[in-house]
């Protein structure tokens, strides 16, 4: 398998067998530890959970065994998309079978907001309405259908107000949840002025629904002397702690929030998952009986928020050759009716309109559009993708006017190899790590770019109307949370007597796999087998104050701080033994499950049960914290990221110019995982990633109707991509590349940079539709690429009067 576990050398000295002890980093940081047989990392090990996924034995929230007396809990909507609430009347919500409560915004004990940075964000709506779907009042019955059924039965009276329900009217409105972001570097201006070509243009990218399996679900219990235990789906649970206890008017102490796993995050739990917690744990409290809220499908996409849909208006000065000599972009997102995430989503994309070129004059401007609809929120990829597509976008349309292959054009901006500068960001970061030359080379040799180029220029000059494109799109991502100080990690490593392991860390697990690279890690660095470890769910009275797993740090903050636990173990063992059995503590070895010290060999286990008569210290805290990192919210400058992931993908499409119908034929992606700590989990991360990223771009439409009702909110009007929707020929590989930042076993992210590939999909439908106009219009094409946006770009070059003829 590609990027699978290095070679076999020796096996790892007592001494930090891992690159670096995180307390005490070691100035040589050799490179990843040499995969001994042994070795638990580096290894397609398969999820931990898989086996339970499969047999359905693996517990969601919705599956933990009720406590007596459970109630449960459905929200009352908004119907409007902005008014002001004159009237209310609940009688026959209150009257309707088995209610036993019902709860509005006077009713919360504590503070009545969930917003994660920003206080906008009320758990229950007071008096003024913001979007359809806005949640108003919570009713508690004694199930789960009559607590749904009661919901719909409130009679409110409303005034409407004006609604704003698209970013560019927010922009005209001037209408934002923050203030407008702006990063400069150079002279764009004067750049552009003196350009040879210009291109200038508007583009609109749709937003995308998280559609994670498992809906927004917690289960709220009373616990004694005010506590209070949430179990619920969330990538964030110390968030989900602090708004429950400002909701209760509690301290964080008074509340435990536990998440063994989630069916899907996708970024769409990562705030988002607060209004269902107090919304849950509010009606707890108020009747001390337990209350579980679990989201309808239908209830779950009218309340939450997406994907952000961006506008772009860009002006791009190119030279003869189509290398990009001045860049701007003004872009607006459609935020929704609050904050939320909104700001960092926009910031991530304004560091990512970069994407893999290099841009000496930049003028990017973000706005964040306030929207009277649901508030959006992160989605895989976190604003980056937004930022990305625009530059890809620009560049199509270069290589278009300037008649050359956009892969030769894109690989003319890229940043520049070691040594030949053209390597500083706009935001001032000096790309040390740059391999996309070398990993576009290999994917373009690998998936025979040019001779599949050749064959489609064939195949279109001789089919009129079924016709096909090809595109090649590069991916740089930054790894990191642009906010620093959120880039710090917990663990709780538990040796027991009998030598197994718990491990207890603070990311959270939701399909990505980050409690089996973890478990790897600690079965590493004690050299035990990896069936010696277990991972426990997240809990917020075990490890405090987490971040939320998101940015794709998971593995590599959680995996740093459990590695730190496990070492200091590992130690304390060494000093152990060497004391027992003579010798220097750092020749005590770990490896294969034994011991080896002073000539002697000695089980794991063994050893463990001596070291506990001995009184030794089995369980061990872990700690980390990203260094390096810096960010100036002001100027949009600094060194915001650790390192960045590389990766590209090749994608063929055929496109049916009549019915506007097509088919991704095939699918060659290479991924620049660093050394993978489980190249199976991230070739899956990839593929996932990469599917996911093509339904946001093609077949997934959100639409609101004109009173900004989301009338897409159901798996039958939205449409994620099918297993029928994969191509068959999809070549998913690990680029072979230790990282060079000192990240755990020198792996890097996984989860949301492959998102970006797909834009392969998209630029190749383009490249199909503009061979109707023998590539010489640029095809409107707008995001998602749905058959109707085909259509309607066929329709267009075509009337663009370009002769109708084979390409
Ligand atoms: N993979 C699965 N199966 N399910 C998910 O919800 N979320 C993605 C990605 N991969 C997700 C997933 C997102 S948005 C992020 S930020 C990362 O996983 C988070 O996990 P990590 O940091 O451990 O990679
Ligand atoms: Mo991922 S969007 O950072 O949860």
């Amino acid at each position: 398998m590609p990027g699978s576990a290095p070679a076999v050398t020796a096996e790892a000295p007592a001494a930090p067998q891992a690159d670096t002890a995180p307390a005490a980093p070691r100035a040589d940081a050799a490179p990843a530890p040499a995969a001994a047989p042994w070795a638990a990392v580096g290894k397609p090990a398969p999820h931990e959970s898989a086996r339970l996924h499969v047999l359905g034995q693996a517990d969601y929230t919705d599956d933990i065994a009720e406590v007596r007396g459970t109630l449960h809990a459905a929200l009352g909507l908004s119907a409007r998309a902005h008014a002001r609430i004159l009237a209310i009347d609940l009688s026959r919500v209150r009257a309707s079978r088995g209610v036993t409560a019902v709860y509005t915004a006077s009713d919360i004990p504590g503070t009545n907001d969930c917003g994660p940075i920003i206080h906008d964000d009320p758990i229950l709506a007071d008096g003024l309405v913001q979007y359809v779907g806005q949640p108003v009042f919570i009713v508690v019955a004694d199930s789960h259908d009559n607590a749904r059924r009661a919901a719909r039965l409130a009679e409110v009276d409303y005034e409407e107000l004006p609604a704003i329900l698209t970013p560019q009217a927010a922009r005209a409105a001037q209408s934002y949840v923050l203030p407008p972001m702006r990063l400069q570097r150079g002279d764009a201006q004067a750049a552009f002025e003196r350009a040879p070509h210009r291109v200038k243009g508007e583009l609109y990218v749709g937003g995308q629904e998280q559609f994670y399996l498992e809906g927004q679900i917690a289960y709220a219990i009373p616990q004694e002397n005010q506590g209070m235990l949430v179990q619920c789906s969330t990538q964030h649970p110390s968030e989900m702690q602090h708004v429950v206890a400002h909701a209760l008017g509690l301290h964080s102490h008074h509340v435990t929030v536990e998440c063994r796993r989630m069916g899907g995050g996708f970024g769409g739990k990562e705030s988002q998952s607060a209004l269902w917690s107090a919304a849950a744990a509010v009606a707890a409290s108020l009747l001390r009986r337990p209350v579980k809220l679990r989201a309808d499908r239908d209830d779950d996409m009218l309340v939450t928020g997406k994907r952000h849909c961006f506008h772009y208006e860009y002006e791009v000065g190119h030279d003869d050759d189509g290398r990009i000599v001045a860049a701007r972009v003004d872009m607006v997102s459609r935020a929704g009716y609050s904050a939320d995430l909104s700001g960092p989503v926009a910031t991530r994309a304004v560091c990512h309109f970069d994407n893999a070129y290099y841009l000496s004059d930049v003028d990017i401007r973000a706005a964040c559009g306030k929207t009277n609809t649901q508030s959006n929120t992160a989605f895989r990829g976190f604003g980056g993708p937004q930022g990305a597509i625009a530059m890809e976008y620009v560049l199509d349309e270069i290589a278009r006017n300037l008649g050359r292959d956009a892969l030769d054009v894109r690989k003319l901006n890229f940043y520049g190899r070691k040594g030949e500068g053209r390597d500083v960001t706009p935001y001032g970061q000096v790309i040390v790590d740059n391999v996309i030359h070398e990993l576009v080379d290999e994917l373009e040799a690998g998936s025979d770019y040019r001779a599949c180029r050749a064959a489609i220029e064939a195949y279109n000059r001789a089919s009129p109307v079924l016709k096909k494109g090809l595109a090649l799109t590069p991916v740089k991502f930054g790894i990191a949370f642009n906010v620093t100080h959120l880039n710090q990690a917990g663990a709780l490593v538990h040796v027991y007597v009998d030598g197994s392991i718990l491990v207890n860390h603070g990311g959270t697990e939701m399909g990505q796999g980050v409690n089996t690279k973890i478990m790897q890690v600690v079965a590493h660095e004690l050299g035990v087998d990896l069936a010696r470890v277990r991972v426990t769910a997240t809990r917020t009275d075990k490890v405090a104050n987490t971040s939320a797993t998101a940015a794709s740090t998971g593995a590599d903050l959680n995996g740093k701080a459990a590695q730190d636990a496990a070492y200091q173990i590992r130690q304390r063992l060494a000093a152990f033994a060497a004391r027992q059995y003579g010798g220097d503590p750092d020749g005590v070895r770990f490896a294969a499950d034994t011991v080896s010290v002073a000539g002697h060999e000695i089980p794991f286990g063994d050893l463990v049960a001596k070291a506990y008569l001995a009184r030794v210290q089995l369980w061990s805290d872990g700690f980390y914290a990203t260094p390096g990192l810096s960010w100036d919210p002001k100027t949009m400058t600094g060194n915001p990221f650790s390192y960045f992931a590389y990766g590209a993908a090749v994608a063929e499409v055929v496109v049916d110019t009549l019915t506007g119908e097509w088919k991704l034929t095939r699918a060659d992606a290479l991924y620049d995982a660093g050394r993978s700590l489980n190249p199976a989990l991230d070739i899956g991360q990839v593929e996932g990633a990469f599917i996911q990223g093509m339904g946001w771009l093609t077949t997934e439409e959100l639409r609101w109707n004109g009173a900004g009702k989301l009338t897409t909110h159901a798996p039958s009007t939205y449409k994620i991509p099918g297993v029928s929707d994969c191509p068959e020929d999809f070549r998913v590989r690990l680029f072979d590349n230790a990282n060079v930042e000192d990240s755990i076993h020198r792996s890097k992210a996984v989860g949301e940079p492959p998102l970006l590939l797909p834009f392969s999909v998209f630029f190749a439908i383009r490249d199909a539709i503009s061979s109707v106009g023998g590539h010489r219009v640029d095809p409107p094409l707008q995001a998602p690429a749905t058959c109707e946006a085909i259509l309607d770009a066929v329709a267009a070059v075509q009337a663009a009067g370009a002769p109708v003829r084979a390409a």
